[in-house]
């Protein structure tokens, strides 16, 4: 019954316009079956943890002073979970965030919470190339060392618009700006895994989403395609990235024999300003809240577990949720995808600018 008028409230609203778009949601309303499923029975996965357990419960007795940690978008929802559960582990943690006074206020909540974490801010937006390398070239003259990326900071089915660069925002904010992020500091965190003798970890927050991207998967040949823009679809195609980076990265660091490993994780379905865009969104989260989706400490705790839990030690190219081992889409798993996007990708960093 109330898979059923979740249904109908989601495909009858009028935000869901075309065919397209109506499949999407279907699919959508299907993942939140599968959810609901999930909830109800609450099983446990591989890893012993479930939908339900926290990031703090996912990674007590983890002490993990002495490691260093740049989490993006810091300053809300995920991120800022993320950010204290990591801070009250011991990890110094670094926020990433576009916006400094936001960003300050998140900090001096943390510290009064824990007076003994260190943390600090530092500004990033990922939507601008300039502002990434500006950052990565603070980050690294710091001298700091670099144990974990958490590249989670993220948009969502935005109207169409460009990035500072001209480049598709959501594919730039989600995507493209991680990816020269995770490359300027990738010779940091090489060092820091060799001198500490501590394997590296980068954790991307990717999203189920990734099964609904354009059926090509990426727009390779027309990413700035604003007639044939689907927000939800560039929202698709922008977590799908997330997962191909990550295994893209998994097969050059096993390639170089280099001490950092790279993951993607699906949160979950957290009521956070994520779905500011869609009002009809919000009230589906809402209808079905307090039934199938997470809490921020939940929505933190595969983020958490796959950057310090002991039993991810190793593992790299692989796909989390709720804090197990999970299935991604084939699309996901294409490795030519994954290097046809990281050379775009480099491409279009290297350039700096609009694609042809
Ligand atoms: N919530 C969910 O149900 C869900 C499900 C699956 C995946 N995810 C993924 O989880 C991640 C975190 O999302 P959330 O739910 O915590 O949403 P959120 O509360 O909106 O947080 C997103 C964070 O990203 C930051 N951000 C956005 N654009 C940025 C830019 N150009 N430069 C730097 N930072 C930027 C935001 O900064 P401001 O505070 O300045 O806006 C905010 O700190 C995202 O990657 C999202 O795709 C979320």
């Amino acid at each position: 019954m109330l898979a059923c008028s979740m249904a109908i409230a989601f495909l009858g609203s009028t935000a869901v316009r075309t065919i397209q778009e109506m499949l999407l949601a279907a699919a959508a309303v299907l993942s939140l079956h599968a959810l609901l499923f999930m909830w109800f029975f609450n099983r446990n996965g591989s890893s012993g943890f479930s939908s339900s357990s926290t990031a703090e419960e996912v990674t007590r007795g983890v002490d993990a002073s002495g490691l260093t940690a740049i989490v993006t978008g810091a300053s809300s929802g995920i991120g800022t979970e993320t950010a204290r559960v990591l801070a009250l582990r011991g990890v110094h943690v670094i926020m990433g965030v576009r916006n400094m006074a936001s960003g300050r206020e998140v900090k001096d909540a943390l510290v009064r919470e824990i007076p003994a974490a260190k943390v600090d801010v530092m500004e990033l937006d990922l939507s601008s190339l300039a502002s990434v390398r500006k950052f990565a070239s603070e980050f690294n003259s710091s001298g700091r060392p670099l144990n974990l990326l958490i590249n989670n900071a993220g948009i969502m089915a935005t109207p169409f618009m460009l990035s500072k660069d001209n480049i598709e925002l959501q594919f730039a904010t989600n995507h493209l700006g991680h990816f020269l992020l995770t490359n300027l500091l990738l010779d940091t965190m090489k060092k820091t895994a060799r001198e500490s003798d501590i394997e590296g970890r980068i954790v991307n927050v990717s999203s189920e989403f990734h099964r609904y991207p354009y059926p090509e998967g990426i727009r390779f040949d027309n990413i700035n395609d604003q007639s044939g823009y689907k927000r939800f679809l560039a929202y698709g195609q922008s977590k799908l990235a997330n997962v191909l980076h990550a295994n893209e990265l998994t097969r050059r660091f096993k390639e170089d024999r280099v001490e950092v490993t790279a993951n993607s994780v699906h949160p979950g379905l957290i009521a956070t300003n994520l779905f500011r865009h869609y009002s009809f969104l919000t009230g589906l989260v809402g209808l079905v809240g307090k039934y199938v989706i997470k809490n921020v400490q939940q929505g933190a705790a595969t983020t958490c577990y796959v950057a310090l839990h002991p039993k991810v030690k190793g593992m790299s190219g692989q796909y989390f949720a709720d804090s197990s081992i999970a299935k991604a889409s084939l699309q996901a798993n294409d490795a030519e995808l994954a290097t046809k996007l990281w050379d775009f990708s480099l491409d279009l960093v290297r350039r700096g600018s609009t694609p042809s």
